[in-house]
């Protein structure tokens, strides 16, 4: 029997790509997951260009992959009143909410000169409004508990150093680290442990798409992500959904690692 056997645990962004590797680890480990997914989102300033975005969906399909009372919650983490209702379901299904996991986000790439308005708000609202109002309903949730808990939020490589074309996303990546520091601290005499994961380069829907963001004139969709791999990855490898999943389940079961913004980046950050 797994030690985490049990623990409840809200994944954001559960239906794809890093939430859906950590989710079907966790599931793995006998734990019991509402796996949150945005089907509608209200700008089409993403990596999606529409705003039909089908995360929802993709968290059902990841439910009923790992069976038992796992189950899938539409929500825009960027909405207060849809994460509280999002952690009303959780609890009311399975009575507490031990992890947290905020892997939900958006990106774009755009020279400075032609950002919108719009198109930084929207970053910045999945990314770090997002961060703070599943951290707070976590807070609150975990503190009513009174044992603890654990939160790993996704920031990224882009919150430890800037890319061109990127200022919203590592704006919206560096906040999530400073916020979770900050965090950490705030609740460190509760128990309750916040951390970062900061990957490098995993080949998710999000690099697929960033791919036409980044080619070059005559260059493959394929060319442009080795390129990438081999400019920005040391260890001229990527990373993957398997990776940052090993780190989550190491995070949920340290009690005193708190704090921290832990690169998993094959040696791209400091
Ligand atoms: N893939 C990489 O190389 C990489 C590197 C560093 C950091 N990250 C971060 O990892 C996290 C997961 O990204 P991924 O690579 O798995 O891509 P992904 O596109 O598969 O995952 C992003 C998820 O967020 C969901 N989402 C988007 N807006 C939402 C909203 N408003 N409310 C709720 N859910 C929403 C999407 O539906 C999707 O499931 C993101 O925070 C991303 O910034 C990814």
């Amino acid at each position: 029997m797994s030690d985490v056997e049990g623990k409840v645990a809200l994944v954001t962004g559960g239906g794809t790509g890093i939430g859906k590797g950590i989710a079907l680890l966790f599931g793995r480990q006998g734990m019991r997951l509402a796996l949150n997914g945005l089907e509608h989102a209200w700008s089409a300033d993403n990596q999606y260009e529409t705003a039909h975005i089908g995360g929802y969906s993709a968290a059902q399909a990841v439910a009923e992959e790992i069976g038992g009372d796992a189950f899938a919650i539409d929500a825009d983490v960027a909405d207060e009143a849809a994460v509280e209702a999002m952690f009303a379901q959780t609890v009311e299904r399975f009575g507490r909410v031990d992890v947290v996991v905020n892997a939900a986000g958006v990106i774009t790439a755009r020279p400075i000169a032609e950002m919108s308005e719009t198109e930084w708000d929207n970053i910045m609202d999945v990314n770090a409004k997002g961060t703070f109002l599943v951290n707070k309903a976590a807070v609150i949730q975990m503190r009513a508990q009174g044992d603890g808990g654990r939160i790993v939020n996704i920031s990224s490589v882009a919150g430890k150093f800037g890319t061109a074309t990127l200022t919203h996303y590592c704006a919206s990546k560096f906040a999530v680290i400073g916020f979770s520091n900050a965090l950490a601290k705030e609740v460190a005499r509760e128990g309750i442990t916040v951390n970062c994961i900061c990957p490098g380069i995993v080949g998710t829907q999000m690099w697929t798409l960033l791919n036409d963001a980044f080619g070059e004139p005559g260059e493959t969709p394929e060319q442009t992500y080795a390129r990438f791999i081999e400019g920005y990855i040391p260890q001229g490898v990527p990373q993957t959904e398997e990776d940052m999943a090993e780190l989550a389940l190491y995070l949920v079961r340290a009690p005193h690692v708190t704090g921290q913004a832990i690169n998993l980046d094959g040696g791209a950050a400091l």
